[in-house]
């Protein structure tokens, strides 16, 4: 029974705890296999907004939520958001961790601000929230893991270890204070009785529950163009969000996967910096955010807007085995009289239709666009494909084509019910 892997297709920010919700009460396990608290998730179920950032959209339903040991771990963000779901009554108590994961501590969230700073205008655009060094001290081998909390005197040793290095670059080339690693500690041990009850051997937990033929959901989070390997590198974050990181970062084969669900929204955002070949800068850029209300859940930054990108999702579609798109925030483009679509890039005057191999060609290109008939009518009511007007299911159709991916549903509005599902995602 099915593995599924639910992927962002572009930049993030796709709608994927909408398109994971569809699949709500049929999932056994919902479990994040890579990121921390740079994601999220907007959810509104039964018209109450949820944001998540670090819990896996699973914990508004009824399946196990997990955390596996792919994601980087800030305590404080994940107790903060467990309480403020049972301020609201939300049962919090299923949720497993794996002693594998990484922490994100303090010093960690300083690194990311202070490098960000010194790279001036080569910066990323983190989000801040320390994700690229707790990865980077994860591969140095420096990182702390969740297992690492129960044993006093190890934490003790790893802490000063990660510090050494770090406070001599805190003191000398960023003109900071360095950081004790009694504060860190503190913290840490102040987390550790609390964390201790969710934390189990979830590689295992994930492998029964396959055994067993029970659906487990892996919910990515940013994107495929945000991937450390395969994104607009540097301009990505440090984890892998692909379909193949859900086997890294929980412990699953990838026999296991049977379906790779691509969320791509029906224009394109990106947060931060890095190429953006169908970015509009104009009013139609501000039309398209203004409309879709594309400002970061995670930090509130403006988001920025352009056309669907066709090559951009294609990639994505191949690299990962979409089996499946969901296409989000359809409604969004009602009102436009035609509405243009990326089909190839002009790079030096020759044209590709496939995303270029280097990326210096990625920061040059420039859009080729097809121009789509637009709509009218409102389509926030619909819930079934024969029920949309007939342009839009042109458009709908024109993507696949483009994608060369099946488009399975359709997010026409914010909440659960406003999808127009084709395929059944299971
Ligand atoms: P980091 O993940 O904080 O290191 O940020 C690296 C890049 O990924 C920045 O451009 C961020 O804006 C972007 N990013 C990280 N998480 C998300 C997300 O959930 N949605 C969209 N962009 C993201």
């Amino acid at each position: 029974m099915p593995g599924i892997v639910v992927v962002g297709a572009q930049w993030g920010d796709e709608g994927k705890g909408k398109a994971t919700d569809q699949l709500g009460d049929r999932v056994d396990y919902t479990v994040r296999y890579s990121g921390g608290n740079n994601a999220g998730h907007t959810l509104v179920v039964n018209g109450e907004k949820y944001a998540l950032h670090l819990l896996p959209s699973g914990i508004l339903n009824d399946s196990v939520p997990v955390i596996g040991n792919g994601v980087v771990v800030d305590l404080d963000v994940l107790f903060e958001e467990i309480d403020g779901l049972n301020a609201r009554g939300v049962d919090t108590s299923k949720l497993i961790i794996s002693a594998n994961a990484h922490v994100i501590t303090e010093y960690h969230k300083v690194m990311d601000k202070v490098t960000e700073r010194f790279l001036g205008n080569r910066r990323i655009g983190t989000t801040g929230r320390g994700i690229g060094p707790a990865y980077s001290d994860k591969i140095n081998r420096l990182g702390i893991r969740i297992q690492d909390l129960f044993d006093e005197n190890i934490l003790r040793q790893k802490v000063e270890a990660a510090l050494e290095q770090k406070n001599h670059l805190l003191v000398k080339v960023y003109n900071r204070r360095a950081i004790e690693p009694n504060e860190i500690l503190e913290v840490l041990l102040a987390h550790a009785e609390r964390v201790r009850p969710m934390v189990a051997d979830v590689t295992r937990v994930l492998n029964d529950s396959l055994d067993r033929d029970e659906v487990v959901l892996f919910e990515g989070a940013q994107a495929h163009h945000l991937d450390v390997d395969h994104g607009t590198y540097p301009y990505v974050t440090s984890s892998n969000p692909i379909a193949a990181g859900a086997c890294t970062g929980s412990g699953v084969g990838p026999m296991r996967i049977n379906r790779v669900i691509g969320i791509a929204k029906a224009y394109t955002t990106r947060v931060g910096e890095g190429p953006f070949p169908t970015e509009l800068l104009d009013a139609d850029g501000e039309k398209l955010r203004t409309d879709g209300a594309e400002f970061g859940t995670t930090t509130g930054r403006n988001r920025r807007c352009g056309w669907f990108d066709a090559l951009v999702v294609e990639a994505a579609a191949t690299a990962n085995a979409f089996t499946d798109i969901f296409l989000t925030k359809l409604d969004i483009l009602t009102g436009w009289e035609n509405i243009p679509v990326c089909v190839a890039y002009e790079v030096n005057g020759e044209r590709t239709d496939v995303l270029p191999m280097s990326q210096s060609d990625f920061h040059h290109a420039l859009p080729v666009y097809e121009y789509l008939d637009g709509w009218t009518e409102d389509i926030s009511g619909c819930r079934t494909f024969a029920e949309l007007p007939a342009n839009t299911q042109a458009y709908v159709r024109r993507l696949e084509e483009l994608v060369g991916c099946r488009i399975s549903g359709i997010g026409v509005g914010p909440s659960r019910e406003q999808s127009v599902m084709i395929h059944d995602l299971i």
